[in-house]
């Protein structure tokens, strides 16, 4: 993505709608929607902005996060809020304004269900907000990983919330 700055706005009357995807909705997408949200309290902006997640794969749906993922949050002073794995639908691109995909695989998927350029825009990679020192061009997935995985994931999804939500007025 551009190094251009582009602001997002929203409004109490206008939310602007943000969909976090990953694959399997267990792992990496339902952290960033937790470390996104926490950082728009923190921001004082949760009230402008509606967010939800979901996995491009179905295998999970109905499911918790990962018993791991959830352990690392807490480890770093989060929790989970009651989101449940669902499974990415092209309604999705009629009910939310930004779509980011967590990794290149996530993002070609959601592209080749995108019908209009319209769609397409709205598709934005998280790395886009990645601190330039990350050693990742996307989030990795940490499924088949030890804990130490979920750590760096958090961590790296907190750096990128956190600038993602400077983004947005
Ligand atoms: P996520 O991680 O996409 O970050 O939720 C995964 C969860 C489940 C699987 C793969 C990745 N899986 O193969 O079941």
């Amino acid at each position: 993505m551009s190094d251009t700055p582009t602001f997002f706005s929203c409004s109490e009357e206008k939310p602007l709608r943000v969909l976090f995807v990953c694959l399997g909705n267990i792992c990496r997408s339902p952290a960033a929607e937790i470390l996104f949200n926490a950082a728009l309290k923190k921001a004082g902006l949760e009230a402008k902005v509606y967010t939800d997640s979901c996995g491009m794969g179905g295998w999970h749906v109905g499911q918790k996060p990962d018993r791991r993922m959830l352990a690392a949050l807490e480890r770093h002073g989060y929790e989970w809020g009651g989101h449940l794995a669902r499974q990415f639908s092209r309604i999705d691109f009629s009910e939310f304004d930004l779509i980011i995909p967590q990794d290149d695989s996530n993002k070609e998927d959601i592209l080749s269900l995108a019908l209009t350029e319209e769609e397409k825009a709205k598709v934005i990679p998280m790395s886009r907000w990645f601190p330039k020192t990350a050693p990742f061009r996307e989030v990795p997935d940490p499924y088949w990983d030890g804990a130490r995985g979920f750590d760096t994931v958090v961590e790296l999804l907190e750096a990128a919330t956190a600038e993602f939500v400077r983004e947005i007025r």
